[in-house]
């Protein structure tokens, strides 16, 4: 009998570790528990033993149930545990997921998209894995030419693209290939803006940065001039800046255009009177200008003889951190969450 009652407690602990539910667990019970459970059946058998075999065996018998017994509770009180772990009040509050929002670049592209798109210019984007022809050659900067020196970029090489093969392909450097593409697609007469990223092969610093934002834009027409660009230059800086703005413009060379300029603007911070902002100048150095070289309006296939045109490209970083006085390029795209909530 005694080795009996241990084979029987053995396997009903063995099924007691089993045990996945209440249900599973009550029908446990009664197969050994119950009035005519298996456990029960030999503790009843214990009255008929003679008085010295009741005395072993009996008291077995009693330990063992008494065991059996806890040991069930202790499983009960596991089960019901578990079933309140995952018990879920549907009526708490939710938590709250914070609303995501654009980016300050972004902000201020948007802005400037309304501004020229109500002066008629449409919105283009362009590759930003450009060709060497569009973003170098076309725009009169042949191989070779020393102002491709001022901005290095990524080439993608590979067997069908050497380097310099006129044929390889870059991360552009500047929004100003699109102008070429746009000619191309749609002809003259043409207005249009064209914001972008834009690479370059730079050692970061406050001021420069590998990857950032230009605004390019181009307009063609019969006998447009150098006051058509600086009517243009003027009404943006005036939307942008505030309408006391100032506008000046300096000589500077761009291979794609002829003459080039220098746009600046009156320091919206100090009105002009020399600031931190402007480094005591008074002017913002903000935009490079002027109208458009005949070499490019001809590879851009429009006859120069006929159609004139204007183009600039804007900063929009550059843009940006003046407008929102930021003084570190780098963290634009430095994915600090405390400096992008502050837009
Ligand atoms: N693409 C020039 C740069 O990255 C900026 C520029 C200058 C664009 C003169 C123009 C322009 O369209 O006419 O430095």
């Amino acid at each position: 009998m005694e080795s009996k009652l241990n084979k029987l407690k053995l396997e009903i602990l063995k099924g007691l570790e089993n045990v996945k539910s209440a249900d599973a667990l009550r029908a446990l019970e009664i197969k050994y528990l119950g009035r005519k459970g298996e456990l029960t059946k030999i503790l009843r058998a214990v009255a008929d033993l003679s008085v010295a075999e009741k005395k072993t065996a009996g008291k077995l018998a009693n330990d063992i149930k008494k065991e059996i017994q806890e040991k069930f509770e202790l499983v009960k009180a596991e089960l019901e545990k578990e079933k309140k772990e995952i018990f879920i009040d549907a009526t708490l509050p939710g938590e709250k997921i914070e609303p995501g929002h654009l980016h300050p670049i972004t902000i201020l592209q948007n802005e400037i998209e309304d501004l020229f798109a109500a002066m008629g210019f449409m919105v283009l984007e362009g590759p930003e894995l450009e060709s060497d022809f569009y973003n170098f050659t076309a725009l009169n900067i042949p191989p070779y030419h020393p102002a491709r020196d001022m901005q290095d970029t990524f080439y993608i090489e590979t067997p069908l693209n050497p380097p310099l093969s006129g044929g390889s392909l870059l991360m552009r450097t500047q929004t100003s290939p699109m102008q070429i593409r746009a000619m191309k697609k749609y002809g003259a007469p043409l207005r249009v803006v064209v914001p972008g990223r834009c690479f370059r092969s730079e050692a970061t610093d406050v001021r420069h940065e590998h990857t950032f934002y230009q605004v390019e834009g181009l307009m063609i027409d019969k006998g447009v001039n150098f006051s058509h660009l600086k009517a243009v230059m003027e009404e943006f800086g005036k939307k942008l800046f505030g309408p006391e703005t100032q506008l000046r413009m300096r000589p500077k060379y761009y291979p794609f255009v002829e003459p080039g300029a220098n746009g600046e603007y009156s320091c919206f911070l100090c009105a002009g009177k020399g600031c931190r902002l402007c480094k005591g100048t008074g002017w913002l150095e903000i935009v490079g200008c002027g109208l458009v070289h005949p070499n490019v309006l001809s590879t851009g296939g429009i006859d120069p003889k006929i159609y004139q045109g204007f183009a600039f490209g804007y900063g929009l970083d550059r843009l940006a951190m003046l407008k929102y006085a930021i003084n570190d390029i780098r963290l634009f795209h430095g994915g600090d969450l405390r400096f992008l909530k502050q837009f």
